[in-house]
């Protein structure tokens, strides 16, 4: 297979580190088309592949093509790739917020998925959800999972509408995350514990009880209770959050994060 990445910054040079770890592309069958010079140079080093820093015929000769430039980029992109492009080509599309209609029209090319990675792709335990246009080959949507597999899970979502609910939740997710462990690390300050320590106890933790919900048959509510016992402290942390409606503020800002990769779907 033959693979081309249009933008080779964080995300399109993260698939192609992840391309060539999982041997599911050579390094001579992988081009990244990036024009930025500095990055043209680390990637060079780091990856040892062919990179070119502009859009030439030779990409007729790649079965998939992913785009990873930034959304604003695409229109001025389509212009010259959509002159170049043949029927059989798929294109894939990292692009947050293009619809596959938006990102057809603009390519006059049917074959299109448009998938919604997250950062830990980086380290290759991300996880995409991706879409595809009608008429994508049930061979082609495999093929492309297997892609993007390479940088960790892949969901194929038939309802491209859901790419929005799946921005909220994970493409979004590792910044609330962060957020989370921050005011953890916060209040072990203000109890007196040095930032380095309270850091190693909350991430600690939160690798250790991931590691359990990820192992465990119990319901997470059964999880809550095994740490919470009655009239304890873990109760009276629960409690506090019950009270400040901690849990519906959550669901309340990934609507916020859900209404927004809406708008910005419709190009506001
Ligand atoms: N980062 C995330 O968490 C995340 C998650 C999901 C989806 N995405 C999507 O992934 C895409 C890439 O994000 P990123 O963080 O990797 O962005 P990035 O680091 O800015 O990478 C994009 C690269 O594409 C280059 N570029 C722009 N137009 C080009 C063209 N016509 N030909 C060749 N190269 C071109 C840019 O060069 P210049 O800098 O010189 O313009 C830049 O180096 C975005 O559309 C974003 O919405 C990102």
């Amino acid at each position: 297979m033959k693979i081309a990445i249009i933008g080779g910054g964080n995300m399109g040079s993260t698939y192609a580190k992840a391309f060539i770890q999982s041997n599911i592309v050579k390094k001579e069958s992988l081009l990244i088309v990036e024009k930025y010079s500095d990055k043209i140079n680390e990637l060079k080093s780091k990856l040892g592949v062919v990179i070119q820093d502009e859009l030439t015929s030779n990409i007729t000769a790649f079965d998939t093509i992913i785009i990873a430039v930034k959304p604003q980029d695409f229109r001025v992109l389509a212009g010259t790739l959509s002159t170049y492009l043949k029927p059989n080509q798929s294109i894939i599309s990292i692009m947050a917020g293009i619809t596959i209609e938006k990102i057809s029209a603009l390519l006059a090319h049917k074959n299109v998925v448009r998938a919604m990675p997250n950062t830990p792709a980086q380290l290759g335990c991300g996880i995409t959800g991706f879409s595809a246009a009608v008429g994508v080959n049930e061979d082609t949507i495999t093929t492309i999972k297997l892609l993007l597999e390479t940088t960790g899970k892949a969901i194929f979502m038939k309802d491209e509408n859901m790419l929005d609910a799946v921005t909220a939740l994970s493409g979004s997710g590792p910044a609330y995350f962060y957020y989370i462990v921050k005011h953890m690390i916060e209040a072990g300050k203000q109890m007196g514990i040095d930032e380095a320590t309270a850091a190693t106890l909350v991430k600690q933790t939160m690798l250790g009880s991931f590691q359990i919900m990820n192992n465990s048959t119990l319901s997470l509510d059964e999880m809550i209770k095994m740490v919470a016992s009655k009239g304890g402290t873990t109760e009276a942390a629960l409690n506090s959050f019950d009270a400040n409606n901690v849990g519906n503020h959550i669901i309340e800002a990934l609507q916020a994060a859900e209404s927004r990769a809406k708008e910005l779907s419709q190009g506001a």
